[in-house]
């Protein structure tokens, strides 16, 4: 092979292992954060605590690493990869407007990551075209949020592979394990939708009120009995009486040609659906985007699967 195909073979060769991918930071020669993208970041040693990362001899970065004493590697989260991007530049400032603060010995830390280790520089080893830096490890931090990974040259997202299944119904001791899907389906409904519940219950409002509002948002008029028919796989349909009560809220109208929401209804419904809304912006960053797209896939799947009369508009 010639020189170039050889390299690439062996690049593509290394590509094979998978890897998070790290920032690791220090300051320069005037106290400037300095920062490069990488993902040569590995474990040597639990006792004492002690880590590894190679710099490339090229880099810019390499006299601040070199001499500074201390070095911070943030494990980047699956969101960052923007930040891996500006990181991965040559030179130039890659801290304007990115949010940090100065660490326990000095090196920049990031305010997002998914894993800090600050570390003290113990030893620089020659290793061809890299010096290989190990650092020992004075504070660690870990949030539990998806990693960005490195493979085959691109960045990837992790998926877990299924784990070992235990029966899903445990009879002799009466309980359900976390293998059967209905138990783990209907168990995330409750405590995902606990913090609209718990609004809900503040505007004095029940699950079938605020569901008629929803339903009332995308399709109206609706006469009271096309409201209870399309409400009853929730087994929350309103009865006349909940109707009356949200007319005494002035959430509904009754027009000729069935139930309307009134603009009260309406903010009723936007100030009720934020709630749901901001908790699952904040679940989401525990999760890929891949995850979730398959999350969502499977749940719409599941919907179709067993009810033919939920509303389309529902499905988003
Ligand atoms: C995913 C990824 C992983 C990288 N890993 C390393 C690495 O382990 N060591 C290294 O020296 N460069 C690595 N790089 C390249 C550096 O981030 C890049 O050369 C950067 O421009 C160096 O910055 P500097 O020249 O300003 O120091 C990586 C880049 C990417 C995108």
């Amino acid at each position: 092979m010639a020189g170039n195909d050889a390299q690439r073979a062996f690049r593509d060769a290394l590509g094979t292992f998978a890897t998070g991918v790290t920032i690791a930071t220090t300051i320069g020669e005037s106290g400037e954060p300095v920062g490069v993208t990488a993902n040569s970041f590995n474990s040597v040693s639990i006792d004492p605590p002690l880590v590894l990362w190679s710099l490339a001899k090229s880099s810019y970065s390499r006299s601040a690493f070199a001499e500074s004493g201390h070095f911070a590697i943030h494990v980047l989260a699956a969101t960052q990869e923007g930040l891996s991007n500006d990181f991965a530049r040559r030179g130039g400032d890659k801290f304007a407007g990115v949010d940090w603060r100065g660490g326990a010995l000095g090196s920049p830390v990031l305010g997002d990551y998914a894993a800090l280790f600050e570390c003290r520089t113990r030893h620089q080893y020659e290793g061809g075209d890299h010096v290989i830096l190990v650092g020992e490890v004075i504070a660690h931090d870990a949030r539990d949020v998806a990693p960005l990974l490195f493979h085959g040259g691109r960045y990837a997202e992790r998926r877990p592979r299924p784990g070992a299944s235990e029966p899903s119904v445990d009879i002799e001791h009466g309980r359900f394990t976390d293998d059967f899907l209905f138990y783990l389906i209907s168990r995330a409904h409750f405590q995902t939708s606990r913090p609209t519940r718990d609004k809900l219950a503040r505007f004095g409002m029940d699950m079938g009120q605020y569901l008629t509002l929803a339903l009332l948002s995308m399709d109206r008029p609706l006469a009271a009995d096309a409201i209870a028919a399309r409400l009853a796989h929730t087994g929350h349909a309103p009865d006349a009486a909940a109707l009356a009560a949200m007319v005494a809220k002035g959430l509904l109208v009754e027009g000729g040609e069935g139930w309307e929401l009134t603009e009260a209804g309406r903010e009723r419904l936007v100030e009720t659906l934020a709630i749901g809304q901001a908790f699952e912006a904040d679940l989401a960053d525990h999760f890929t985007a891949a995850e979730l797209a398959e999350t969502k896939a499977v749940l719409r799947r599941i919907i179709e699967l067993t009810g033919a009369d939920v509303p389309i508009g529902w499905r988003g």
